[in-house]
């Protein structure tokens, strides 16, 4: 495979015991979403994407599909397409399917396995695009690899999922400020942006029927129990989701049903009767607050395309 190269930027791995064990240290008992994702965690959270009340994976895959054309004229020929994350490789295949003559493709992935295997079946399918799979954390500051990019018409960052809504709000302002850097002028952002709406719609999206979302959120601390030699009792645990009105966000907690005292890795930790674990906030967006969030970090809302019920919306933010 004469298309394919693998940068390594050896990203900091985060450390699972220290994080989980200062998380339930504080007043307030979280732990950070991105522990969601072990093996288990990601079958799983492929599972919600599946789901008839999860509505945000299909709405922006029909998004994607229907405006493919249109996208592909935003971003032009000779494009570098930068995706964070390696995660869904049909929303990847439908946009670069769509796209006239893109040069490169960079994935970039702290999952050093997962990226290397999806990139490589990128870099099969499409033998006339140069594939440059980077293992890197894009939650952090980094160089792009080198490469000669000057035959290049422009850098777009693809960054699907509302993965962005999963970030505190100065969180994402610093990731979309890096971004319009890694761009730079004339580069553009291909960004999905769950919306603000009626929150039955968004609660049921977070506590479907079957018990999926549930099971995703239950599942870290079996993880816990696996990894960090803990004693949580699951069934004294209850997901817990609900929409916060007045931050628009959606917040998934582990509420305990009983005092207890759990122990991890040979340290205590008590839980009073309804006391929760913070596991994870959802940001849900207005068309304004795109618009200011894309002004405030470099960039200008070029073009915007949604589904009948404005339930998501997929941006094309330009770069100054
Ligand atoms: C990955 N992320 C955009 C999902 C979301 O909707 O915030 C994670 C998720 N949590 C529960 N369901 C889905």
């Amino acid at each position: 495979m004469n298309n394919f190269s693998f940068y390594d930027l050896q990203p900091k791995i985060s450390n699972f015991r220290d994080e989980v064990l200062a998380g339930l240290s504080k007043q307030r008992k979280s732990i950070p979403p991105k522990f969601f994702y072990d093996d288990y965690g990601s079958k799983i959270f492929d599972q919600i994407c599946e789901l008839e009340e999860y509505y945000p994976t299909r709405t922006e895959f029909s998004i994607l599909q229907q405006h493919c054309s249109d996208i592909a004229d935003q971003i032009g020929e000779n494009s570098l397409i930068i995706e964070y994350g390696s995660g869904s490789s049909q929303k990847i295949c439908l946009l670069l399917d769509s796209l006239k003559k893109p040069l490169a493709y960079m994935p970039i992935d702290i999952s050093r396995e997962h990226m290397l295997s999806a990139s490589k079946t990128i870099a099969d399918k499409y033998p006339d695009l140069e594939v440059l799979a980077v293992c890197a954390d894009y939650t952090t500051e980094m160089l792009l690899p080198d490469y000669d990019y000057s035959s290049l018409n422009k850098k777009v960052i693809f960054f699907p999922g509302t993965t962005i809504g999963n970030l505190e709000p100065e969180q994402a302002v610093k990731l979309l400020k890096r971004s319009a850097a890694i761009v730079g002028s004339g580069g553009g952002m291909l960004i999905g942006f769950d919306m603000k709406k009626d929150p039955q719609i968004l609660h049921a999206a977070y506590n479907d029927s079957k018990g999926v979302t549930a099971a995703f959120n239950m599942n870290l601390l079996t993880r816990i129990n696996r990894e960090l030699e803990a004693n949580f009792d699951t069934s004294t645990f209850s997901h817990y989701s609900f929409f916060n009105l007045s931050k628009s966000r959606i917040e998934m907690h582990l509420v305990s049903l009983v005092e207890q005292t759990v122990t991890i890795s040979d340290r205590p930790f008590r839980f009073s009767e309804g006391e929760s674990i913070h596991t994870e906030n959802s940001y849900k967006f207005s068309l304004q607050e795109i618009k200011d969030l894309s002004e405030r970090t470099g960039f200008k809302l070029s073009k915007f395309w949604t589904d009948p019920e404005n339930h998501f919306y997929l941006c094309y933010l330009l770069a100054d």
